[in-house]
Formats: C-alpha cells, structure tokens, sequence
C-alpha cells in the first residue's frame, strides 16, 4: 500500500471544502493515516516547495500557501500517489477536467485547492517534513477486504 501527502491550502479551507473534498478521498477507498489543521511558517513553506525556488511564481506560492491555515495528511491505498494525483486533475483549475477536484472547484493556477505528492521519492520527502514519527498511523479500517480485493 503505497502513501501519498495531500495538502488542504489556505483557499480550500476559507472556501470550506475540506470537508467534502475529503469524503471523495474516503468514498474512493483511501484511507486517512495522518490528518491536521496548521499554520504553515515560510521555512516550511519553502522546504516544501523547494523544487520552484527559481520560478518567477515563487513568492507569491509562499505569500499563498502561508496565507491561512491548511488542513495536511497522507491517505494510503492502492497506487495512492496516481490515485490522488488523478482525482485532483491538471495542475490549473482553468485546464483541469470536469469530474476532478480542480475541475470541479478551482478557475485558478496557483489557487488550485489540493496539493499531492507527485513520485514515491516526493510522498517520502514530503510526509517527513510535515509529519513526526508517531503520527502517521496504521491501522485496519473494517471492510477493506472488500475496497481493496483482487487490485
Ligand atoms: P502541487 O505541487 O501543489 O500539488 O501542484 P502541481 O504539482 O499540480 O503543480 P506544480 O507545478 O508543482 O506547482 C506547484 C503549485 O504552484 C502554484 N503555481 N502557480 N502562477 C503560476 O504560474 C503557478 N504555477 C504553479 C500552484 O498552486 C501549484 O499547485
Ligand atoms: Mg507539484
């Protein structure tokens, strides 16, 4: 079972989607293995997204995802990583497909709703910086037999 990091930003949480952005994560078959609501400082922020730091959007990405708290966690499940990355659509809410998250809620490129990990070597990177041990859980949710059999 692979695990993926997805990242609320500040949009979607003052847009009060979190909750029914979520429940298409769930309804899916993921299943929540780590899940909180924080500040993000600059550091992290730039850690994060260390990849851009040369990109002329740089600095308004961080003005951006320090803006207001996100909501932050790793869903686990069968090619998580694709799954999510999937479900979230092109990276533009303008670009994006009906019947994806973006597609379906955002009309913007950098205000875009959802971050998720894009590579098993950035969901590894990534849910270290933001997670301690200890708060990433493993537990059975009843019924996965029936999501997850066969593949
Ligand atoms: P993310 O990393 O947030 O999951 O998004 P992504 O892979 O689809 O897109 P990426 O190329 O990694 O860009 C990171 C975030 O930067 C903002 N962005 N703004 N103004 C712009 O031209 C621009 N381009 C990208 C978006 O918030 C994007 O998600
Ligand atoms: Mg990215």
């Amino acid at each position: 079972m692979q695990h993926t990091l997805i990242i609320f930003k500040p949009d979607c949480v003052q847009r009060r989607l979190v909750g029914s952005i979520l429940a298409r994560f769930e309804a899916k078959g993921l299943r929540i293995a780590a899940l909180k609501l924080i500040q993000v400082s600059r550091e992290l922020g730039e850690k994060h997204y260390a990849e851009h730091k040369d990109k002329p959007f740089f600095g308004g990405l961080i003005d951006f995802i320090t803006g207001g708290p996100v909501v932050v966690g790793v869903l686990e499940g069968n090619e998580a990583i694709t799954v999510v990355r999937s479900m979230l659509g092109a990276t533009s809410g303008v670009a994006a497909a009906p019947g994806t998250i973006r597609g379906d809620y955002s009309i913007s490129k950098q205000n875009n709703l959802l971050h998720g990990s894009d590579s098993p070597e950035s969901a590894a990177r990534e849910i270290a910086l933001w997670f301690g041990e200890g708060e990433v859980l493993d537990y059975t949710i009843a019924g996965s037999d029936w999501v997850f059999g066969g593949f």
